[in-house]
Formats: C-alpha cells, sequence, structure tokens
C-alpha cells in the first residue's frame, strides 16, 4: 500500500487489528483508520478534527512548531522575495511556477475573464447599503453558475482551467465594484494593460475626478500580502471547500461556501476584529486590563489575531507581515497608532505566562489590518482581501479532490441523543 512504513497495534476487546502507518514526505506518520469500522464495529471520535488528517495532499506543507509554511515545496520567504501573486497561484493550481510562455498564458486568461457579466453588474444595486461585503461577494460567486458554463467534476481540463482564470479574475473585479457601490461611486472597469494587482487597486481608488496613482511599493505589498495568505493547507475554508466539492457541486458554490467558512471572526475575519480590538484598546489606554480580559474563562474576549490551531509558535506569515509593516509605514511617513497599541500587546502577551503556556503568538491576522488600513482599505474590506488571495488555494484543493477520486464526506457520529421506551 502507498505510503505504508509499517503497523500498529491496537487491542479492542480481545482482538487484536493492524492499523497500517503511513508516512509523508516531510516524516509525518499517521495511524490509517479507513478500515477500523468494517473489522471491528468501532468508528473513532475527534471532534473539531483536531487529530485527524483528513486527505493527502501536495499542495502546502505547514510545521506549526517550528513555524515552516511551504507551498509546493517552495518556502513562502523565497516566494514573496522572487514571485508575484499571479506566479504563486500559477504554482498552487497547477504544481510547478509558470515558464514564460504558460505565464503569457495565464495572464491572458485572467485579462480576458475579468470583466463581470454586465446583467450580474446590476445585482449589486440590490443589495442593502452597509450590507458585509463578504456577504456581497459569496452570494455573487453562487449566482456565477447561473451566467457561466459550470464546471464539476466531469468537465474537461481546459474547461477547468478557463473557470479557474475566470474566477481569480472576476471575483477582483466583484470585490471592487461591490466597495465602490458601498461608497456611492460609479465602478472602475479591469485595464488591460495593468497587473493583477495594480488593477484591483486601481478598481478600488480610481475615480474619474480623483485619479489614482498606483505606486510601485504599494502593488508589491499587496503581491506579498496575497503570496502570504494564497493557501494553508486543510483550514476551515478550505476543509468546507473539500467538503462542499466532494458532492460534486460546481466550483463556483463549492467557492461560495468557502467564502462564508472564512468570513467568521475565529478564522479570516479576525483581520477586521484585530482593528476594532486595537482602537478599543487605544482608546482605553489599559493594555493589562484587556490581557487579564483575554484570559479570563468567564469573559467572551479573546486577543484576535493570537493563537492558532496549527502553530505553536510564530506564525511566519505574521513574521514577514511585521517586517513590511514597520517597512511601509516608515516610507509612506504614516504613523498609525494602531501600530504602537499592536507591538505593546504583543510585548505584554508574550511576556505573561498565560500565553506562554499556551504557545499563543501573533498570526497572520494580527499586523495585516494594520497595513490594509495604510493601503488605504476600508476595514470592512480586510476579509475580502483575505477571500482574494485564497481563490488560487481552494481551486488548488478543489482540483486535488478530484483527482484523488474522493469519496463524498460523511463523518460518522456517536448519538447520545433518546432512545426508544422499552417496556
Ligand atoms: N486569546 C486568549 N486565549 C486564547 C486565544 C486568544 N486569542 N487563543 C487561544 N486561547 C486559549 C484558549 O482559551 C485555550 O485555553 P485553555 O487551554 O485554558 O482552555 C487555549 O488557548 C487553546 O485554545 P483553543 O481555542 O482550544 O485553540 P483552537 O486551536 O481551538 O483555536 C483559534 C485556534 C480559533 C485561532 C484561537 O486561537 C482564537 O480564537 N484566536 C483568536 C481568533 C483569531 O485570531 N483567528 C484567526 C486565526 S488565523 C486564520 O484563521 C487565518
Amino acid at each position: 500500500m502507498e505510503n505504508v512504513c509499517g503497523y500498529a497495534t491496537l487491542k479492542i476487546e480481545d482482538k487484536d487489528v493492524q492499523l497500517p502507518i503511513v508516512v509523508g514526505t516531510e516524516g509525518e506518520k499517521a495511524l490509517d483508520i479507513s478500515g477500523l469500522r468494517k473489522n471491528t464495529g468501532y468508528v473513532t471520535l475527534d471532534p473539531s478534527f483536531m487529530n485527524t488528517a483528513a486527505c493527502y495532499s501536495q499542495i502546502t506543507y505547514v510545521d506549526g512548531e517550528h513555524g515552516i509554511l511551504r507551498y509546493r515545496g517552495i518556502p513562502i520567504e523565497e516566494l514573496v522575495k522572487t514571485e508575484s501573486f499571479v506566479e504563486v497561484a500559477y504554482l498552487l493550481v497547477h504544481g510547478q511556477l509558470p515558464d514564460l510562455e504558460q505565464r503569457k498564458l495565464f495572464s491572458s486568461l485572467l485579462n480576458v475573464n475579468s470583466l463581470l457579466h454586465e446583467d450580474m453588474r446590476h445585482f449589486f444595486d440590490h443589495f442593502p447599503r452597509g450590507a458585509h461585503p463578504m456577504h456581497i461577494l459569496s452570494t455573487m460567486i453562487n449566482a456565477l453558475a447561473a451566467f457561466y458554463p459550470n464546471v464539476d467534476t466531469q468537465s474537461l481540463s481546459e474547461d477547468i482551467d478557463l473557470s479557474t482564470a475566470r474566477l481569480i479574475s472576476i471575483v477582483r473585479t466583484m470585490a471592487a465594484f461591490a466597495y465602490k457601490k458601498s461608497i456611492g461611486e460609479p465602478v472602475v472597469y479591469p485595464r488591460h494593460d495593468l497587473t493583477y494587482c495594480a488593477n484591483f487597486l486601481n478598481m478600488m481608488f480610481d475615480s474619474s475626478v480623483a485619479p489614482y496613482e498606483i505606486k510601485p511599493e504599494t502593488v508589491r505589498l499587496l503581491n506579498i500580502l496575497f503570496i502570504l495568505h494564497a493557501d494553508h493547507e486543510q483550514n476551515c475554508s478550505t476543509t468546507a471547500v473539500r467538503t462542499i466539492g466532494s458532492a460534486q457541486v460546481n466550483l463556483y458554490a463549492t467557492i461560495s461556501a468557502g467564502i462564508s467558512a472564512l468570513s467568521g471572526p475565529l478564522h479570516g475575519g479576525a483581520n477586521q476584529e484585530v482593528v476594532a480590538m486595537l482602537r478599543m484598546i487605544a482608546e482605553d489606554g489599559n493594555i493589562e486590563k484587556f490581557i487579564r480580559r483575554a484570559k479570563d474563562k468567564n469573559d467572551p474576549f479573546r486577543l484576535m489575531g493570537f493563537g492558532h490551531r496549527v502553530y505553536k509558535t510564530y506564525d511566519p506569515r505574521a513574521v514577514i507581515i511585521k517586517k513590511e509593516c514597520h517597512a511601509f509605514l516608515k516610507k509612506a511617513h504614516i504613523n498609525d497608532p494602531l501600530l504602537q497599541v499592536a507591538l505593546a500587546v504583543e510585548q505584554a502577551a508574550l511576556n505573561d505566562e498565560y500565553f506562554v503556556e499556551r504557545h499563543l503568538y501573533p498570526n497572520v491576522d494580527f499586523y495585516t489590518g494594520i497595513l490594509y488600513r495604510a493601503m488605504g482599505i476600508p476595514e470592512n474590506m480586510f476579509t475580502v482581501m483575505f477571500a482574494l488571495a485564497r481563490l488560487p488555494g481552494w481551486i488548488a484543493h478543489w482540483k486535488e479532490m478530484l483527482g484523488g477520486n474522493t469519496k463524498i464526506v460523511r463523518p460518522r457520529q456517536i448519538y447520545v441523543g433518546k432512545t426508544p421506551n422499552k417496556a
């Protein structure tokens, strides 16, 4: 059997059961329990999948103990130095960085598919003012299936490639349109002469009365932020994508489910919550009080942007983002008081026994919001930025799942409810 490196013996009642031990390319070991119920009648119980590998995957490697994150074997530290977001998107979806020809073809697909169907543009008029853009985005993406040919498990690979490019490109247009609508300005259409990130910034901020100056350092920063958010193996939203996709739902509905999962404050929604929290702490001025509250089990307050299911050390994405945050704000002569508060909160938490014992460090969301603020991105768009960046990751996992003959995801449960009265 593939990846099996030995067997573990499990004693259940009076029976010895052999469980295959599988090993990944980075040495991670797991017990394959897929035959357990058939052989013994037992299932395993693991609420919230704290200890369960749901699949084999070749896309992203995370080592939470050592703070390592690699896409297709390449460290993120290297990717942010040498690649653009579009190249990293290609890497995730296709398995390797594009050569010149592949890059040209991918860029032209992104370009040609960047326009939103005009009939869909009018949908934006009917959302109530103040609707959260993540809700608008998940609805709009679901609606794409009604306007464009569906792709699902049976589709040809060229059709999947086309839909992949369409999604990556069009969702960026939708996000910018949603913002323009929310501030009552006419939408700005995508331009063929701009790169992916420059185009997005232009659609967000350009207007006929105040032309937007596209600064290379802002474009570079957006590329870095998008690269760092592009995938993170089996997180909550990716698990949603793989789960929904396993029912052979079309790609658009599947991605819409990922967006919904990402919007939660414990997941991608945390970047918006962090800024709200920092502002609250800044207004109050008493950091120690909030550290106390975060530790109090009777208080629902948590330090947003802190802690992670997998990282038990500093999140490697947060290391890069913190550094970029200092550099960008300095270069742009921005003195954001929230950065000082964030640094002081981090310092206080990292010196506090509660956080040390539980290995709670800043995660990717802790400094991201401060950078988005500096770029002029409004707070209710922070999680949308995360969603744009995560699209290639979701699509890569959806494709991998299709290729892996995955069965429909359907966990078991342990029923503890009422039983029929037996007379
Ligand atoms: N503030 C205070 N205490 C915390 C925090 C926090 N941010 N995070 C975890 N803890 C405590 C828990 O209360 C728990 O304490 P206990 O052992 O005494 O009960 C312990 O640390 C372990 O935490 P869990 O909640 O069990 O860890 P889990 O892996 O389930 O949750 C999560 C991870 C959701 C990220 C959590 O750390 C959290 O809520 N953080 C704040 C929200 C956030 O920043 N989310 C973004 C995550 S990154 C992303 O999704 C992109």
